[in-house]
C-alpha cells in the first residue's frame, strides 16, 4: 500500500511538472512559438530530432516490453536452461548498424541545408529576379546594454531595435568589452559577439508585427541576466517613417517646458560624453535619441520618472551591478536628476514606437526611399567597368567578357 502510494505521487508530481512546463515560455520570447524565418528553421528541426527520438524511444520499449513478457522464465522451467546464443550474428549486427545511420542521415540533411541557409547574407532576390537592397544594422554589444547603428542612414539607437516586418534585415555584429550572445528566441537564433575584431554576421526577418524580447545568452559579468533588449517589428511602411523621423535629430531640439529645457542642459554639462543624442555613433554609452519611446529602463527596469531619478543618481549601481556608469564623475541634487529625466522623456523624435507593432495596423512599402545611393553606386560599377576596358586593347572582347562574368555571377 505505502509503495502504492509513492508512485501515486511521483505520477502526480510528474503530471503537475509536465503541466507547467508546457506553459513556459511568452509568446514574445519563446522559441517555441516561432514568429521569424531563422526560429521556424530551428523549430522545425526541433520537432524532426524529437519524432525520430521518439520513434526510437517507442521500437525499443516495444521490442522490450515484448521480450520481458515472451521471455520471462516460467516456474515449470528447467532452471538450468540456458537460450540459443546469437553472438556475432550478422544479420542482427548489419541491422543495428544501418538503422541509426539511415536516422542520422534524415537529421543530418536538413540541419546542413538550414545552417547554410541559416548563414546566408547574400543579399534577397525579388520577383523579377533583381537584388534588393540589402538593410544592413551593425550591432555592438556592451556591458551591458545593446548598440544599433542603421548603416549609410544615419540612425543610431539602443536597447531597442527597430526592423521591419517581412523584409530580411542583416546584422553586423561585435562587440566593446567582452563575449555576448544576441538572442532574440521568437525570430532567430543566437550569435556571439566578439572584441576581438572579428564581426559576426546574421539576419533576422520577423514575419508578424510585435514587441520581440531578447536576452544575451553568453555569461558576460554580474549583470548578464539584465541584459535584455527588445526588437520592435512595424510594418514596412511604418519603419519607413520611423527612419525618417529619427534622421532628423540633431540633439539639439529645444523641449517645450522650463524644467525639461533646463534638463537638456544639465545633461549637455554631465552627459554627452558618453551619450548622444542624433546619429552620432562613437559613444561609450547607450544612445538616447528616442529614450522617451522607451518601454523599459536600461532594458529591465519599469520605465517611470522615479526609476530614471534613481539610475542617475546612483548611477545603475544596484540596478546593473557593474555596469560602466558607476565610474561616471558627475555629481547631482535630485532636483538636477529630475530635471534631466523630465527631459529625457520629452525624446519621442516618431509617433511610430512599440504601439504601432501591437495596433494590427500595416503600411506596406518597398523601403526605396531608404537606398537613394542605388544609382551611384550603379554609376561607380560602370566607371570601372570604362576604366578597365580604357585599359585593355580590345573593348569590345572586354565588354562581352565582363558581360559573362556578371551573368555567371548572377
Ligand atoms: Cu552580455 Cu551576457
Amino acid at each position: 500500500m505505502k509503495g502504492w502510494m509513492s508512485k501515486l505521487k511521483a505520477i502526480s508530481a510528474l503530471i503537475v511538472l509536465s503541466l507547467v512546463l508546457s506553459g513556459c515560455g511568452e509568446p514574445f520570447l519563446s522559441a517555441l512559438q516561432p514568429k521569424g524565418e531563422g526560429s521556424e528553421m530551428i523549430f522545425d528541426l526541433m520537432i524532426l530530432s524529437i519524432v525520430i527520438m521518439l520513434f526510437v524511444f517507442v521500437v525499443v520499449m516495444v521490442i522490450y516490453t515484448f521480450v520481458i513478457i515472451k521471455y520471462r522464465r516460467k516456474k515449470d522451467d528447467d532452471p538450468n536452461f540456458i537460450p540459443k546464443q546469437t553472438e556475432g550474428n550478422h544479420a542482427l549486427e548489419t541491422l543495428w548498424t544501418v538503422i541509426p545511420i539511415i536516422l542520422l542521415i534524415i537529421l543530418a540533411v536538413p540541419t546542413i541545408q538550414y545552417t547554410f541557409a541559416l548563414a546566408d547574407t547574400s543579399p534577397e532576390v525579388n520577383e523579377e529576379g533583381e537584388e534588393e537592397d540589402s538593410l544592413w544594422i551593425n550591432v555592438t554589444g556592451a556591458q551591458y546594454w545593446w548598440h544599433f547603428e542603421y548603416e549609410g542612414l544615419e540612425v543610431s539607437t539602443s536597447q531597442e531595435l527597430y526592423i521591419p516586418t517581412d523584409r530580411k534585415v542583416y546584422l553586423s555584429m561585435t562587440s566593446q568589452d567582452v563575449i555576448h550572445s544576441f538572442w532574440v528566441p521568437t525570430i532567430a537564433g543566437k550569435m556571439d559577439v566578439n572584441p576581438t575584431g572579428n564581426t559576426n554576421e546574421m539576419t533576422l526577418l520577423a514575419k508578424e508585427e510585435d514587441v520581440y524580447w531578447g536576452k544575451c545568452a553568453e555569461l558576460c559579468g554580474p549583470s548578464h541576466s539584465l541584459m535584455d533588449f527588445k526588437v520592435v517589428a512595424v510594418s514596412p511602411g511604418e519603419f519607413e517613417q520611423w527612419v525618417q523621423d529619427m534622421q532628423g535629430v540633431t540633439g539639439e531640439e529645444v523641449p517645450e517646458s522650463a524644467t525639461a529645457q533646463e534638463g537638456q542642459q544639465l545633461f549637455a554639462d554631465n552627459c554627452m560624453t558618453c551619450h548622444a543624442i542624433g546619429a552620432d555613433p562613437n559613444k561609450m554609452g547607450p544612445n538616447l535619441t528616442n529614450f522617451g519611446d522607451r518601454t523599459k529602463l536600461a532594458g529591465v527596469e519599469d520605465y517611470n520618472k522615479k526609476n530614471i531619478v534613481e539610475w542617475i543618481q546612483t548611477k545603475g549601481k544596484d540596478m546593473k551591478p557593474g555596469n560602466l556608469m558607476t565610474s561616471a564623475p558627475y555629481e547631482l541634487s535630485d532636483e538636477e536628476a529630475s530635471k534631466i529625466a523630465e527631459y529625457l522623456m520629452t525624446l519621442s523624435p516618431s509617433d511610430i514606437t512599440t504601439e504601432n507593432a501591437e495596433d494590427g495596423v500595416y503600411k506596406d512599402s518597398d523601403l526605396s526611399s531608404l537606398f537613394p545611393e542605388e544609382e551611384e553606386e550603379t554609376e561607380e560599377e560602370n566607371g570601372e567597368n570604362t576604366e578597365e576596358q580604357g585599359n585593355e586593347e580590345n573593348t569590345e572582347q572586354t565588354n562581352e567578357e565582363n558581360n559573362e562574368e556578371q551573368t555567371d555571377d548572377q
